[in-house]
């Protein structure tokens, strides 16, 4: 099969879906590839290095978007929607429930997408959500310790506090992957962490894994509202796969936060969790304010760490990549059951069902459809 990697367009966004080393792998399991140039720059992959390989290098978007599949890092952009055409494989980040046009243009152009962050193992594991969700995770702490500072709007304090002034106070809610590496980063860091979660065998779990020297909470709405009275640091952590964020935080609780408090929503990929959060921000212009409390927003938080987050993504994403291309799609999706959870357009059909109830479009069974 042909399979195209054109460069990213988003801000900042310097991943690249595969680097040389797993352009090769395709290529030696008999497929051919197209890398648009510069699209390994932001990682610190040479066009000649993906051409070392065996690799195509071309000029022009078209020619990537015209190979049977095309494997993407972050959702399309408006400019890309022109390339979409019927029997278009898509295998990238989509985000669908918190991206309507997305999703519209899919469909028109009836196009075969499978979201990495839909891709279930059996265990009902996210294997290309997790290594993204590791780290957003850890960076949420740093730049939540980053934004803490005076110069950069915060209320000038350091999380580790020093002996006799208090520790800094980070609210994490959602205690899964990206709450739990923010957590283990902002514990290090010495903050003072409390994790809310719905899954109580989470909290337990939790308690475990960091020796009961964090604080674990049940996430409801009373505990949220008590928590962020007094929080210095707030991350967003919550996923309902396939869904929307669910809104946790309302703006009376932002308003109840200490002034130059900050607000860090890993979820703002999935809609966020703050009622507060009017807009997606990027790495350009990270933040704004509401209620007197810094809200950071970049729903491509990995993109500004290239190089690890490339080489982690693809290290997850090239296993589910070459069995995509094994074989016809129908085989494959009928074969593969992460890949079938993953779907969420076939053949231009919205086929997953909680994204298709988020977005109120008709949802149709991937099952009749194969
Ligand atoms: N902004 C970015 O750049 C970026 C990068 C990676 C991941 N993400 C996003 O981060 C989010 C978290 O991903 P993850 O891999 O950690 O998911 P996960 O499934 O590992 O964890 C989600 C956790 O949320 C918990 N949860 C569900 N409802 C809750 C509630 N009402 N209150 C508290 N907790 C609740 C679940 O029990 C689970 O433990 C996702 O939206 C993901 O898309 C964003």
């Amino acid at each position: 099969m042909k399979i195209g990697i054109p460069k990213e367009l988003k801000n900042n966004e310097n991943r690249v879906a595969l680097p040389p080393s797993g352009v090769y792998e395709l290529i030696q399991s008999g497929h051919s590839v197209v890398v648009e140039t510069e699209a390994g720059f932001g990682s610190a992959f040479t066009d000649e290095a993906y051409k070392e390989v065996g690799a195509t290098v071309v000029n022009t978007p078209e020619k990537v978007w015209e190979q049977d599949m095309v494997m993407k890092v972050k959702e399309p952009l408006e400019e890309e929607y022109k390339y979409f055409r019927e029997g278009l494989i898509l295998f990238t980040y989509l985000h669908l429930a918190a991206n309507k046009p997305v999703a519209q243009a899919l469909q028109k152009a009836k196009v075969t997408a499978v979201a990495y962050e839909n891709v279930q193992l059996d265990d009902n594991t996210l294997p290309l959500l997790s290594p993204m969700s590791e780290i957003a995770g850890r960076m949420a702490a740093q730049i939540g310790a980053e934004f803490l500072e005076s110069p950069k709007g915060g209320k000038g304090i350091v999380l580790a506090g020093v002996p006799g002034v208090r520790k800094g106070k980070v609210v994490i809610i959602g205690g899964g992957v990206a709450g739990t590496n923010a957590a283990k980063i902002a514990h290090g860091l010495g903050a003072k962490v409390t994790i809310l979660d719905v899954n109580i065998d989470r909290l337990k779990e939790l308690d475990t894994e960091f020796n009961g020297q964090i604080e674990t909470l049940m996430s409801n709405s009373f505990n949220i509202e008590e928590q962020l009275k007094t929080a210095d640091l707030v991350v967003g952590a919550v996923l309902l796969p396939g869904r929307k964020a669910p809104t946790l935080v309302t703006r009376d609780m932002v308003k109840n936060m200490p002034d130059h408090s900050v607000v860090i929503d890993i979820a703002i990929d999935q809609g966020g969790i703050f009622e507060t959060e009017t807009k997606t921000t990027t790495h350009d212009d990270p933040t704004y304010i509401e209620e007197g409390v810094t809200h950071y927003a970049v729903a491509n938080m990995p993109g500004a760490v290239a190089q690890t987050a490339t080489i982690a993504l693809s290290n997850s994403t090239l296993p589910f990549a070459k069995k995509l291309v094994q074989a016809p799609i129908e085989e494959v999706l009928q074969n593969e059951p992460a890949l079938y959870r993953g779907t969420n357009t076939y053949k231009g059909y919205l086929v997953h069902a909680a994204v298709a109830e988020d977005l109120e479009i008709e949802h149709t069974s991937l099952k009749d459809l194969l």
